[in-house]
C-alpha cells in the first residue's frame, strides 16, 4: 500500500479542500454487523442476547485522499495523543499494548479479532475537578466479501456497567466510538472514513443527534482526522514496498489467471473451519507469486522447480502449484479434512504428509522450501513470518519495540537468522489479505557454513518442543473434564502415543 502519486506535485490545499461529509445525525446509519468491535461489555453479551445487543451506528462519512497505511499511523497518533483532540486532556498515559498474533489462526473462525489491543488512561488536566477515564483502544483490519479492506479503530471506555453519568463531561455519551477507513484500492490513495458510534442505550430507533454542539463536535472530530491523514500522507514515507522482485502487472495478471481457474470453486466448497474468503484469497495469491518467481527462474534453468510446503495447514497452496505444474508436497503435524477432497486422484502421500517435524533434523530434496505462516517452523525455514516463535518453538523472544511494530521486528530477526546461514535475503510485501504480509526469499545463497557455525545459530533452539495439534488440546481437556467429574480414566491412546514421540 501506498499513497501512489508523487506528493511533491500536489498542491497540499487541493487535498484539504476535499473535506464536504456526509452527514447522518437526523438518520444513522446502521453498521452491518453489531457486536464484532466492542468492550468486554459487549463481548459478555451471550448469543440469546444478541438480537437485544446495541448495533454501530454510522454518523459521519468522508472521502479521503490517503491510504490504509496512513490511516494507520494517523489512528496510532489519535491513540498516543488525544490531548491534540480533546482539549481537556492533558495526556494519556498507555497502561498496555498487546498485538494478537493469530489472525492465522486456524482454529479461530472469528476473523474480526484486533490485531492490537491497547489500554490508555485520560488524564484531565484539572485534576481536582475532572475525572481520570481508562480506555480500551481496538485496531482491526480484515477483507470484506467483495475484497473490501476495512481498517477500524474503537475507543471504549471502561465505565463498567454504569451509564453516561459515570463518563466525565469531555467524553462522548456513548458505550464506544470508533472509526474504519476502508478501500477497494489496496495499494491506491484514497479510502472513505466513518465516525461510528455505539450507543449507550440499545434501542430499535437509530441514535439521533439533534444537539447542535454535539454535531459540530463530531464534525470537528471528523475533520481533524481527515486533516491528520492528508498531514500523514505528505510526511509519509513509505515503508511497505510491494512489488520489489515481481513487476505488479505481472503478478496481477498470473493472480487474475489463477482465481478465475480455482476460486469460486473453492470458496463454495470448503470444508474447514476457516473463512473461505481469507485464507482462499490468500492461498491464491501466493501461489501466484511464487509462479512468477519460479517463471523467472525456469527462464535460466530450463525446468520448473519442485518444492516442499512445510506446515502446509490445509494443503491447499501445494494443492494449486501441483495444479499449475509444479511437483512437491506439503507436510503437516495435522491433516486436514479437506486433503481427501485435494488429493482425489492421486496417493494421498504423494501430495500431503502427516508428520510431526523437529526442524533441526530434517533434510529435504526439493529445489524450494516454503513455510507460509509455518509458526514454529518459520525460524528455522522462513519465508511468511507470522507468530513470532523463536528457534526453541516459544514465544518468549526479547523483541525490540522497533518503530514499524514488533511484527518488523520479528521479520528483522527471521531475516538475521537467514543471513547468518549464509543467504541473500530479499523481501517482498504480498497482496495478501493478512497483517501479515512480508515474504523473505533466499534465492541465492552468498556462502555456505561450517558445522561449528551451523551449531551456534541453531544453539537457541535445541530445547524445541513440540506443539500438540487441536485434537490433542481437545483431548486432553476431555480428559481433564472427565478427571474432574470422577471419571480417572486417562488412557487416552493418541496423547500416550505423542508423548512417546516427544521423549524419544
Ligand atoms: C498457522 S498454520 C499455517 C498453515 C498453512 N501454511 C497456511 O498458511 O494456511 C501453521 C501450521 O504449522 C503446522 N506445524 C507447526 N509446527 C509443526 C511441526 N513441528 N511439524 C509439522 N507441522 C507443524 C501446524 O500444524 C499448522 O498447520
Amino acid at each position: 500500500m501506498q499513497d501512489s502519486k508523487n506528493d511533491t506535485t500536489i498542491d497540499p490545499n487541493e487535498l484539504f479542500a476535499q473535506f464536504s461529509p456526509s452527514l447522518y445525525f437526523d438518520a444513522p446509519q446502521k453498521r452491518g454487523d453489531t457486536i464484532t468491535a466492542t468492550n468486554d461489555q459487549a463481548d459478555n453479551v451471550t448469543t440469546d442476547s444478541l438480537s437485544q445487543a446495541p448495533c454501530w451506528y454510522t454518523l459521519i462519512e468522508q472521502d479521503v485522499p490517503a491510504s490504509s497505511e496512513t490511516f494507520w499511523k494517523t489512528v496510532r497518533r489519535w491513540t498516543a495523543e488525544p490531548h491534540f483532540v480533546i482539549p481537556p486532556v492533558e495526556k494519556a498515559d498507555i497502561i498496555s499494548s498487546n498485538t494478537n498474533d493469530s489472525d492465522h489462526a486456524e482454529i479461530s473462525e472469528d476473523i474480526t479479532l484486533p490485531f492490537e489491543t491497547v489500554v490508555r488512561r485520560l488524564v484531565p488536566k484539572r485534576k481536582s475537578k475532572d475525572q481520570v477515564l481508562t480506555e480500551t483502544v481496538k485496531y482491526y483490519e480484515h477483507f470484506t466479501e467483495d475484497s473490501t479492506y476495512e481498517g477500524r479503530v474503537t475507543y471504549t471506555p471502561d465505565i463498567g456497567s454504569s451509564t453516561d453519568s459515570s463518563l466525565p463531561f469531555y467524553y462522548p455519551k456513548v458505550l464506544a466510538y470508533g472509526f474504519t477507513y476502508t478501500t477497494t484500492t489496496m495499494d491506491g490513495d484514497s479510502g472513505t472514513l466513518r465516525l461510528q458510534i455505539l450507543p449507550l442505550q440499545s434501542s430499535d430507533e437509530p441514535p439521533t443527534i439533534s444537539d447542535l454542539k454535539m454535531r459540530k463536535a463530531l464534525e470537528a472530530i471528523i475533520h481533524k482526522l481527515f486533516k491528520w491523514c492528508i498531514q500523514a500522507r505528505l510526511g509519509y514515507k513509505k515503508k511497505a514496498h510491494h512489488d520489489t522482485l515481481v513487476p505488479k502487472e505481472i503478478y496481477l495478471d498470473k493472480y487474475q489467471e489463477i482465481k478465475t481457474k480455482y476460486a469460486d470453486f473453492f470458496v463454495r466448497t470448503w470444508t474447514e473451519k476457516t473463512d473461505p474468503k481469507k485464507f482462499v484469497y490468500e492461498d491464491l495469491a501466493i501461489a501466484s507469486y511464487l509462479i512468477c518467481i519460479w517463471l523467472m527462474e525456469e527462464e535460466k534453468t530450463k525446468r520448473k522447480p519442485t518444492f516442499v510446503d512445510l506446515g502446509c495447514g490445509n494443503g491447499l497452496l501445494t494443492y494449486l502449484l501441483n495444479k499449475e505444474g509444479y511437483q512437491g508436497y506439503g507436510v503437516d503435524m495435522a491433516d486436514r479434512r479437506i486433503w481427501e477432497k485435494l488429493c482425489e486422484g492421486h496417493n494421498k502421500s504423494d501430495m500431503l504428509r502427516v508428520e510431526a517435524l523437529y526442524p533441526s533434523s530434517v533434510t529435504y530434496k526439493a529445489d524450494w522450501i516454503i513455510g507460509n505462516h509455518a509458526d514454529e517452523l518459520v525460524p528455522w525455514f522462513f519465508v511468511i513470518p507470522c507468530c513470532m516463535h523463536g528457534l526453541d518453538g516459544s514465544r518468549a523472544l526479547p523483541l525490540a519495540n522497533e518503530e514499524g511494530g514488533k511484527y518488523l521486528a520479528y521479520t528483522n530477526y527471521i531475516r538475521s537468522i537467514a543471513t547468518q546461514c549464509g543467504f541473500d535475503c530479499e523481501q517482498d510485501y504480498l497482496r495478501i489479505p493478512s497483517t501479515k504480509n512480508i515474504a523473505l526469499i533466499g534465492r541465492h545463497r552468498l556462502r555456505t557454513i561450517g558445522q561449528e557455525q551451523l551449531h551456534a545459530i541453531e544453539a537457541p533452539g535445541r530445547g524445541f518442543t513440540l506443539r500438540k495439534t487441536d485434537r490433542e488440546k481437545e483431548e486432553l481437556r476431555r480428559l481433564s473434564n472427565k478427571n474432574k467429574n470422577g471419571n480417572g480414566n486417562n488412557n487416552n491412546n493418541n496423547y500416550n502415543k505423542r508423548a512417546r514421540i516427544e521423549t524419544n
